[in-house]
């Protein structure tokens, strides 16, 4: 069972499900009558995203990106690769960023400055989870579900080693769980942050 892989359980689902509803009705109330464009970053932040569509109660679209971050194996080095770029123009458009997590800030503060280039009405950013002690780059954040301490952290989208996406809350792994599951060195040494070009 992969629940047996998790040493506690940080958010659990009714907890993600309410603070969901609060973010939604705050980003329905404060985009009213706006053409809203909801950027998902791949693949962490599907979970979240799909959850907090259903609970928006105006008009929007939604549209992905892919980035893959390259570093060494501790630290998201802030130099992207885009994998998959937006299919639709955001020129006039407001552009709110769904995101799973914000560690160093490094990724987002790279696609956010990609994205100013191209004209948006405005950039905002919705991140479900934030590590504040561990930010690098400041990156305005306008709707944050959680802050979470210094711990890697799984389920609900957030990966290790592409599993644990699949559950409900959000939890901390057990550290021996680091040891048993076999990454080639170069996608993730250590189960601290991105390592050489991880996809966020
Ligand atoms: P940043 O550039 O350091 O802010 O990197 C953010 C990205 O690193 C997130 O979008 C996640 O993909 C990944 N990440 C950071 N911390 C965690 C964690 O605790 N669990 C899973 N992924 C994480
Ligand atoms: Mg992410």
């Amino acid at each position: 069972m992969l629940e047996d892989d998790i040493a506690q359980v940080l958010i659990s689902e009714q907890a993600l499900r309410a603070r969901t509803e609060e973010l939604a009705a705050r980003i329905s109330c404060d985009y009213a009558g706006e053409e809203l464009i909801l950027l998902c970053v791949l693949k962490g932040g599907v979970a979240f995203l799909v959850d907090l569509m259903r609970c928006l109660t105006i008009p929007h679209a939604i549209d992905f990106m892919a980035i893959s971050s390259y570093g060494n194996s501790t630290e998201s080095s802030g130099v992207v690769r885009i994998l998959k770029d937006l299919d639709m123009s955001i020129d006039g458009k407001h552009v709110l960023i769904v995101e799973d997590i914000i560690d160093t800030g490094r990724t987002l503060s790279y696609i956010v400055a990609n994205l100013q280039t191209r004209h948006p009405a405005s950039v905002r950013v919705c991140t479900l989870l934030s590590k504040p002690s561990r930010r690098e780059v400041e990156v305005p954040v306008d709707y944050v579900g959680f802050e979470v301490p210094n711990e890697f952290v799984v389920g609900y989208g957030l990966d290790y080693a592409e599993r644990y996406r699949n559950l409900r809350f959000i939890g901390i792994l057990k550290p021996e769980v680091y040891r048993k599951i076999h990454i080639p060195s170069q996608e993730l040494p250590s189960p601290q942050v991105s390592s050489a070009d991880k996809e966020a």
